[in-house]
């Protein structure tokens, strides 16, 4: 990351955060098209250009609009959406939709039939409800469908409960507790319109060990094999999710793509070899480890109390509306106070939101300097899951979304108004 000292203040990407701050107010999110290239380029080096066969999509829902939209595209990035509002974003942004791959276990009948009329290069089917409604989709329209299953591998990731999302107990994909996924797949011989490419799965999110990728990997190996054998079925692709985790505080060590990568092109390449099975093209769909590390919000503080023995609230312009993880997975961050960046950090507070909820707590226990009402204060890694998950709780405006690139900044979202709150009020 980009940080030098400016008159004692934080800089991030080349841009002085407090003078950022003044220009386009707080509360803020801040982007750095620095980290997000760094990332995509680490990706291609080291993932699209080492092996053969493979393809990188960036999960959307981590953080999306038309920028972002360009930016994943340029980088030679597909994109994974997961409902009609982010295939519209990426329609309006001119993302080839062939690069396109579209998630969600409960897509509705409006958000298939849009995605089939707009040729989007991979559907992602949850369940045998799902296949059969996008087969007659297809059928109606006369469009032949790629699509991958989505199946639930039944392993258990070591993450919050909330973001985990590969184990038995799972409302994605197709179980593998019983043998319906061999029924769906024969069935899908018979469908005319639908083309099955191949299988996905997603164990979980910010995951710091690549073990529960190997694990899922290993089921679904096995599964092509088996479905190979009786069905004389090739899967042409396998899509491995996203999931890699990133670094929020001291204790979380970001790993290198190749940490999760290499040992998972190990195996699948083994597993083909041994088993004479065809290589299937291998997809992975990161979000937060593109984006988590290139955002940091901005805030100004605000009341400041101290309760005498116990502890010392310090008050922010934002909170749980444009930063809900905490509150939602106990999250944990880390911040500095940005125009005081050198000094020492010989006080403990606590870094309260402004809304009416005692659980909006941003983080608890930081170390900071002296602080003081009108001070700004910036908290890292929110890249991810911030911008994407905010809300107006409380009607509050959404922030401004400004990205930075080696000194220079502009704005990429505005931030929302009053009247923005009221407009579909009818
Ligand atoms: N692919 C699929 C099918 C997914 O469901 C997800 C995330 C991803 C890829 C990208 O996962 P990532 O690389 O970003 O971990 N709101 C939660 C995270 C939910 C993730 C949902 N699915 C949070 O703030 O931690």
């Amino acid at each position: 990351m980009n940080k030098e000292l400016r008159q004692n203040h934080f800089v991030f990407d080349g841009c002085d955060t407090v003078e950022i701050a003044e220009q386009y107010g707080t509360p803020l999110y801040v982007i750095s098209e620095t980290i997000i290239k760094h990332k995509c380029r680490e990706i291609r080096e080291d993932y699209l250009l080492k092996y053969d066969n493979t393809r990188a999509v960036y999960a959307g829902k981590a953080f999306l609009n038309l920028e972002m939209c360009r930016l994943v595209t340029n980088e030679g990035l597909g994109l994974d959406v997961v409902s009609g509002g982010e295939l519209y974003t990426a329609i309006k942004a001119d993302v080839p939709m062939e690069n396109i791959i579209f998630h969600g276990n409960n897509k509705s009948q409006d958000e298939l039939q849009m995605a089939v009329l707009n040729n989007v290069g991979r559907i992602v089917v949850d369940n045998g409800y799902e296949l059969d409604r996008l087969n007659k989709i297809a059928e109606n329209h006369n469009r032949t469908v790629n699509i991958l299953f989505r199946i639930t591998p039944g392993i258990s990731p070591d993450t919050h409960k909330f973001i985990s999302t590969g184990q038995v107990d799972s409302k994605f994909g197709f179980s593998m507790q019983n043998n319906n996924l061999y029924d769906y797949v024969f069935k899908t011989k018979n469908m005319r319109h639908i083309n099955l490419r191949g299988f996905h799965f997603h164990i979980g999110s910010q995951l710091l060990s690549n073990e529960s990728h190997l694990k899922a990997l290993e089921v679904l190996l096995y599964l092509i094999r088996e479905l190979n054998e009786k069905l004389d079925f090739v899967t042409a692709e396998i899509n491995v999710g996203g999931g890699f985790g990133i670094s929020y505080t001291k204790e979380d060590k970001t790993k290198n793509i190749r940490y999760f990568v290499d040992p998972m092109m190990k195996k699948i390449h083994d597993h083909c070899n041994r088993y004479s099975l065809i290589t299937p093209q291998v997809i992975i769909e990161p979000g937060r480890w593109v984006v988590g590390e290139a955002g940091i919000t901005l805030y100004s503080v605000g009341s400041i109390k101290e309760i005498p023995g116990i502890r010392t609230y310090v008050s922010v312009d934002g909170g749980m509306p444009d930063n809900p993880r905490p509150s939602l997975y106990n999250a944990k961050y880390s911040a500095v106070i940005a125009n005081r960046y050198d000094d020492k950090r010989n006080r403990t507070v606590t870094i309260a939101g402004k809304c009416c909820e005692s659980g909006d707590i941003l983080i608890w226990d930081l170390k900071v300097p002296a602080v003081e009402p009108g001070d700004v204060l910036a908290v890292m890694s929110t890249g991810a899951y911030n911008y994407s998950m905010s809300s107006n709780y409380n009607k509050l405006p959404r922030p401004a979304v400004v990205m930075v690139n080696k000194g220079v900044s502009r704005l990429i979202v505005r931030r929302e108004t009053y009247d923005d709150l009221i407009t579909r009020d009818v």
